[in-house]
């Protein structure tokens, strides 16, 4: 088993539709190739892990650098690794940018996803720090509070 972590800063004028587009096809490709992983997108910032067979995610990878949808993608880590961490997550993602969701559900999601950066299993050290990155993200605006 191969994983990989990479950081990038989307497109500035990025929209939900062309996430879902991203979403679609990664969801299909990834299922067909024993691709599993999880990608957060969050104030404009991507982070991503993705763990599977090494050729076909270096293969991938090479094509997400090439993707216009978003820049400074800088490679964190890969790295081999005796099992999956991830293993029923093809791509999770949550919207939680829609301005229809109450900032409450906005704040219990980032709450959420924070809690099981810190409740992980953290098998490797590139897991590590994909929830470490993962938590700089969701923290890195102060207007945010802890509400459990
Ligand atoms: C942040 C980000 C993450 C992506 N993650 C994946 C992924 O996990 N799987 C995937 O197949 N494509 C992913 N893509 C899309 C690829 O960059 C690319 O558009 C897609 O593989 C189709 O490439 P092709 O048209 O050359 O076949 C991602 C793109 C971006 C911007």
């Amino acid at each position: 088993m191969f994983e990989l972590i990479y950081r990038s800063v989307a497109l500035d004028k990025i929209n939900s539709l062309e996430i879902t587009k991203i979403l679609n096809i990664s969801r299909e490709f990834n299922l067909k190739n024993n691709i599993t992983g999880c990608l957060l997108f969050y104030k404009n910032e991507f982070v991503q892990i993705l763990e599977g067979e090494q050729d076909v995610i270096e293969k991938l990878y090479a094509k997400i650098e090439k993707d216009t949808r978003h820049s400074n993608v800088i490679l964190i880590a890969k790295n081999e690794k005796s099992e999956r961490t991830f293993h029923n997550w093809v791509m999770a993602y949550h919207e939680i940018t829609n301005d229809d969701i109450s900032e409450i559900s906005k704040l219990l999601f980032v709450n959420n996803f924070i809690s099981l950066c810190e409740i992980a299993e953290k098998p490797t050290n590139a897991t590590m720090l994909f929830w470490f990155i993962s938590k700089q993200i969701l923290k890195k605006d102060h207007e945010f509070k802890r509400i459990v």
